[in-house]
């Protein structure tokens, strides 16, 4: 059985104030049974406090990182230094960086790779734009992004997480229906069945694109959901925290 994940995503969003949001969330977790787990990835300049705040049984993760461990590359982030810092999880190739920045499915899956060999577990994301879905291209795109961005020698399959979430549903309040979702999971899980064999059954697929307390319960439920990467909603803890109560069949 494939323990639930939800993670939040806070972007490029928070300050050390926001910080309080922890304290509420670690509180909470304590008082829940320890049934699902619960992971915030906070921006970088967080994590090390954020870390020191989070108790037993939440977990710290960086957005991104660079695939080198140390140099010149001014700006960047090593999954050293995240670790150093007190993360456990790292996001890879989310669609904000691959639009923003320019990654490819070479630099994730070398992402991959360096968060892999710091100790740290991987989050991949993949997801399909509004263009792409309307051209039928969904299920092509995302099984190019996963041959593409996860490594052939990816290492240690029960700890890695793919998150798909399609472009037009992240922070846009349209959420994709629950056909859609079952569509691309099952598409996701065979797809990484091919490549790995039955060990693939253990990596858990979240699904990402305005998940609120409203749908999450729906959503979770849906087979091969194993959680949820929580953008906007994460940011509050009683909307986190909301979901993740509807993880564990609560409310
Ligand atoms: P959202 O973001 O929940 O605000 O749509 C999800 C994400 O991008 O991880």
């Amino acid at each position: 059985m494939v323990r639930t994940l939800i993670a939040g995503n806070w972007k490029m969003n928070g300050l050390r104030a926001s910080l309080q949001n922890v304290a509420l969330v670690s509180d909470q977790l304590a008082r829940l049974p320890d049934e699902a787990d619960c992971l915030i990835c906070p921006p970088a300049t967080l994590i090390r406090e954020m870390a020191g705040l989070a108790g037993p049984r939440l977990h710290v993760g960086g957005q991104s990182c660079h695939p080198g461990q140390s140099g010149a590359h001014t700006g960047d982030i090593s999954a050293q230094m995240l670790a150093d810092a007190g993360a456990s999880h790292v996001i890879v190739g989310h669609s904000e960086r691959r639009a923003d920045h320019g990654e490819t499915n070479d630099d994730v899956a070398a992402q991959v790779i360096a968060v892999q060999q710091a100790g740290l577990t991987p989050i991949v994301c993949v997801g399909e734009s509004l263009a792409q879905r309307r051209a039928g291209e969904t299920l092509r795109v995302v099984a190019d992004q996963l041959a593409g961005s996860i490594p052939d020698d990816a290492a240690d399959l029960p700890q890695l997480v793919v998150a798909y979430e399609p472009i037009w549903a992240i922070g846009t309040g349209e959420v994709a229906q629950p056909d859609q979702i079952a569509e691309v999971h099952h598409h996701i899980r065979s797809v990484l069945t091919d490549r790995f064999g039955p060990e693939a059954g253990q990596i858990r697929l979240l699904y990402g694109g305005s998940m609120t307390p409203e749908n999450a319960g729906m959503i979770l439920k849906i087979p091969d959901v194993n959680g949820g990467l929580v953008g906007g909603a994460s940011l509050k803890a009683e909307s986190f925290m909301a979901i993740y109560r509807a993880a564990l069949g609560l409310d």
